[in-house]
């Protein structure tokens, strides 16, 4: 049977329009739209999150990221392996530091056996095919829950630095592929790339989340790393003003000045325009985060079935593709993964 029927009726034909270009042609059976499809999301997009625990045989859901849980070493292995089966090519790191290790000098980010550190060796020994990224940042590890060093209420810059770059050496001596810092202090990508040529580390990449907005959709994460409860006042003073665009511009200048291989933009569906900007202005290797509140959400919305779990998980990872994104991060990706391969069969 053909599709798109015309209207066939006598009445209903002399109200035929006479239309030399009707786009519904193009979108009328489901071939022609995949050969006129102009963005495709491919499991090779997709970096998995994961948040990793002290101790062993330990799972602990995060409330407000359903699906999600903070795992121990031995079981995050079990989770990672399902990423590396389905064809995802990284994960990005988050350790969930015990409160009682947290101090206002974060000095818990540089130690060399920390959990992180633990984290990449394990998981480079099992897949040592697998990309792996590490967060650069303070607020895991600071009793005040902020990314850096704060002395009478100012978040230091140049004195943070300094510990980012101690935190960033001990993560590439333990092994890490991609130094992700998102911190926003200035200068550290440059500082950091110095330290790594220094101790040679000059194929370790740094991917910069350069364009991070202060947001409230990171709610959920800190949730998930017991840092929300901590942080007293707020990050605006590191963290991009939501108003903003050609600022992410300049800050996205900036980190590829002072070396960085990759820029991220984060959040995600919110902050589609800078995506999109970004890589027009920049051709370069641009990663989004569809972040925690982004997922809660979608979750919220799909656990009470008002939106269709499956389809906007899709839709949205689509849609940072259409605008112009060339890696996600999303707590969805190995969901996401197995529909792909659903759908290509
Ligand atoms: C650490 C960091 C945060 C996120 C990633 N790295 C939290 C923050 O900046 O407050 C948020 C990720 C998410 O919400 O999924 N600086």
């Amino acid at each position: 049977p053909r599709p798109a029927e015309l209207p066939q009726t006598e009445a209903a034909a002399t109200r035929q329009l006479s239309l030399r270009m009707r786009p519904r042609r193009n979108r009328a059976d489901a071939w022609t739209r995949r050969l006129v499809a102009e963005n495709r999301l491919s499991t090779d997009d997709l970096i998995l999150p994961v948040f990793s625990l002290d101790g062993e045989n330990r799972r602990e859901p995060v409330a407000s990221m359903p699906g999600v849980e903070r795992l121990s070493l031995d079981l995050l292995v079990g989770h990672v392996a399902q990423a590396v089966e389905l064809g995802i090519p990284a994960v990005a790191l988050f350790p969930v530091t015990p409160n009682e290790l947290k101090t206002p000098d974060g000095a818990e980010a540089a130690n060399p056996d920390n959990l992180m550190c633990r984290t990449i060796r394990t998981l480079k020994g099992q897949f040592p095919d697998l990309g792996l990224i590490g967060d650069v940042a303070l607020d895991p590890y600071t009793s005040h829950g902020h990314d850096g060093l704060v002395r009478d209420g100012v978040i230091l810059n140049d004195e943070t630095v300094e510990v980012l770059v101690a935190q960033a050496l001990a993560q590439a001596d333990a092994g890490i592929d991609i130094l992700a810092p998102s911190d926003m202090m200035d200068g550290r990508i440059g500082a950091i790339r110095d330290a790594l040529d220094a101790r040679n580390h000059q194929l370790v990449r740094i991917c910069s989340y350069a364009a991070k907005y202060a947001s409230a959709f990171y709610g959920p994460f800190r949730d998930a790393l017991n840092s929300g409860g901590l942080l007293k006042g707020d990050k605006r003073t590191y963290q991009m003003d939501p108003a903003n665009t050609d600022e992410a511009l300049r800050e996205v200048a900036l980190d590829l000045q002072e070396g960085a291989d990759m820029v991220m933009v984060k959040p995600g569906m919110p902050y589609l325009d800078i995506v999109s900007r970004v890589k027009q202005t920049f051709s370069v290797p641009t990663f989004v985060y569809q972040v925690s509140g982004e997922y809660a959400m979608l979750k919220a919305a799909t656990a009470n079935s008002w939106l269709d779990n499956d389809k906007v998980v899709m839709e949205t990872l689509l849609g940072f593709k259409r605008a112009g994104a060339d890696a996600i991060l999303t707590y969805s990706a190995i969901e996401a993964a197995k529909l792909l391969r659903q759908m290509r069969g």
